[in-house]
């Protein structure tokens, strides 16, 4: 077994003599008589503890551990003192410096366990890092992983349809057709649900980059710091846990398709690096001076209206234009009403295979309810609605009504709970005199909504004695 190198540091050849001769058969043994002598035999030799003397002319013992502590916190720091109560000896074992410290004159036997014990105690710190090292290795090997299996999960959506009949939905497909054989960055605008990510699929998968990764990056989901490092990559040692150079997004999708979902959550300082990408393809990872050339076709997605983000000053101007070369609007489903039975239909083809559900379709009366709905979650709203009614429903078919239960939020459906809402609402007001806050609590809603409602129902409180002005 490899012996581990123990250093002794003292000016008295006496001492580092009698040491030596206590340590020698079980450890390699090397000592210095000063402390600068102890720190060039500190850069040559591997050493797993420093024993030192604290009174030496130049550099004292603590003095010379605390520098060996900034060398390599793992070696174990040893004193031994005459004194016990000096000053700077306190400070150093306060501030970790010192492992344990040793009066004068000692036992040699305790000697020997206390340094049979730290060593002990140092193999541990090794091993603990060597762990952590793994660990941290297997994690990375694992996001990579996931990265890939991001992309095989996104390949089968290829054969995916994209249902749309709507006149607005046909505009919206005549205008993906024009950017399937290029690589102009795309902007899909959209409410949430209405298919963005599904259409960038779409597009990478009918394109001649389809035979290179397809990766979708959500970029309101990370801090500015990690985004940047998933975009980008980083060099080992840039930040704490960067312990390997790792590639980032526009490496790994080097000649494929990149979907920057959320594209303006996007900090002002990555807001710049995208735009560098896009106008002259080169990056240069977290904590590296050279720049790396990348092929990646660019999709941007958002809910949210860029060209208001650029006037309120969250988005680049400058960004905005070169994202917004070829913008491509999906429209909400309730402005194209007559694809909703399509969609239903499809939807249930779909789960009725995946529940194995026996259900053959829709009453007219759920047809019907379902398209009066205005679908605020847009295709994904409908979709979980559907799922939910094939689990609920007892077939052979979709009934309204009770297995459609999220729909009686409608307006249309809604005129009977609205009436009694508002019969409500007078009655208290007259029976709290108006105090707004009363009724608010008797309701149990907040005061807010209490105003949206008199609002939506047009009435008008008299006096308010809730607020105080
Ligand atoms: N035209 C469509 N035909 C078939 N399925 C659709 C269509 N549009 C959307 N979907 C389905 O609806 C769900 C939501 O779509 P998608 O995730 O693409 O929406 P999104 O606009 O990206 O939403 P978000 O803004 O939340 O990211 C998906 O399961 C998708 O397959
Ligand atoms: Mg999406």
């Amino acid at each position: 077994m490899k012996r581990h190198g123990l250093l002794i540091v003292d000016d008295e050849k006496e001492i580092l003599r009698s040491l030596t001769l206590t340590f020698a058969d079980d450890y390699a043994v090397f000592t210095a008589s000063s402390g600068a002598e102890a720190l060039e035999i500190l850069e040559k030799q591997e050493i797993a503890l420093v024993i030192a003397d604290q009174r030496m002319p130049v550099m004292t013992g603590a003095e010379l551990l605390e520098r060996v502590f900034q060398i390599n916190s793992n070696i174990i720091r040893i004193i031994l003192t005459g004194y016990t109560d000096t000053a700077s000896l306190i400070q150093a074992i306060n501030k970790g410096h010192i492992y344990q410290y040793i009066t004068k004159p000692w036992e040699r036997q305790d000697l020997r366990i206390t340094v049979k014990r730290a060593v002990e105690s140092y193999e541990l710190a090794l091993e603990n890092k060597r762990l952590l090292r793994e660990l941290q290795a297997a994690n990375e090997r694992l996001k990579d992983e996931n990265i890939f299996l991001r992309s095989e999960v996104r390949k089968e959506w290829q054969c995916v349809d994209i249902i749309g009949q709507s006149p607005v939905m046909q505009k919206v497909f005549s205008l993906v057709n024009r950017v399937l054989d290029n690589s102009a960055t795309v902007l899909l605008t959209g409410e949430t649900g209405t298919g963005k990510t599904l259409l960038a699929c779409y597009i990478h998968h009918h394109g001649p980059r389809r035979d290179k990764l397809f990766i979708e990056q959500n970029c309101g989901t990370l801090p500015e710091m990690l985004l940047e490092s998933e975009l980008f990559g980083h060099k080992r040692g840039a930040f704490t846990g960067a312990i390997q150079d790792r590639k980032g997004l526009f490496e790994v999708a080097d000649g494929g398709t990149l979907l920057l979902d959320e594209i303006c959550e996007m900090s002002p300082v990555l807001q710049v690096k995208l735009l560098q990408v896009l106008q002259e393809g080169r990056f240069r990872r977290v904590g590296e001076n050279e720049f790396r050339q990348t092929d990646v076709r660019i999709i941007a997605a958002t809910n949210k209206d860029l060209q208001t983000e650029v006037q309120n000053g969250r988005f680049r101007a400058d960004l905005f234009y070169r994202v917004n070369v070829f913008p491509i609007h999906i429209p909400p489903l309730r402005e194209r009403v007559s694809d909703i039975r399509l969609l239903a239909e499809y939807c249930l083809n779909k789960y009725r295979r995946k529940l194995n559900n026996q259900v053959t379709g829709f009453s007219e009366d759920a047809l019907r309810s379902l398209c009066d709905y205005d679908y605020p979650g847009n295709v994904r709203e409908l979709e979980n609605l559907i799922e939910r009614a094939l689990i609920l429903s007892a077939g052979p078919q979709i009934e309204a009504g009770e297995w459609l239960p999220m729909l009686t939020m409608h307006p249309g459906s809604m005129t009977r709970l609205e009436r009694l809402e508002r019969a409500e609402i007078e009655r208290l007001l007259e029976c709290h005199q108006g105090n707004l806050t009363r009724i608010a609590r008797e309701l149990g809603i907040s005061r807010t909504t209490l105003w949206r409602r008199l609002n939506d129902y047009r009435i008008q409180p008299d006096k308010d004695p809730g607020v105080s002005k």
